[in-house]
């Protein structure tokens, strides 16, 4: 299972469809579930979650074995600004896949 954050985005969008048609399983997250509906159609899993949101990342990393993040906020003002997102957002992300890779299988 690979999990696509930004999986709404240009970037996200794009790379989560190839791998679905490449017959891969794809977890799309997402903080509004209605926009990764066209991923849902082509049988992507969608998860919401922010990558400000600690406890959202550890439910859309449990059981995945890659990450592909493509997420930023670059235009984002106070707390949805880049240093949120961007910054302590990925390392928030980064550390609830290794969390989930600690654990015993
Ligand atoms: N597009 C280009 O031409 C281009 C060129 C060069 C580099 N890049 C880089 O490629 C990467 C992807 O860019 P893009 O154009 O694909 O992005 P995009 O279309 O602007 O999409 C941004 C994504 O970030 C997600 N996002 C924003 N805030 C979030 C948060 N707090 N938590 C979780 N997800 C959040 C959005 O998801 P939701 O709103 O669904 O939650 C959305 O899927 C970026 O690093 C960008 O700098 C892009």
């Amino acid at each position: 299972m690979i999990l696509i954050v930004g999986a709404t985005g240009y970037l996200g969008n794009a790379t989560a469809r190839r791998l679905l048609v490449a017959g891969e399983a794809v977890r799309a997250m997402t903080r509004t579930a209605a926009k990764a509906q066209d991923l849902q159609e082509l049988g992507a899993e969608v998860v919401v979650g922010d990558l400000r949101d600690e406890a959202s990342l550890r439910r859309a990393c449990d059981g995945v074995d890659r990450v592909f993040a493509t997420a930023h906020a670059l235009m984002g003002r106070g707390q949805e600004s880049s240093k949120y997102v961007d910054d302590l957002g990925h390392k928030r992300l980064i550390d609830a896949a290794r969390a989930v890779r600690r654990q015993p299988v």
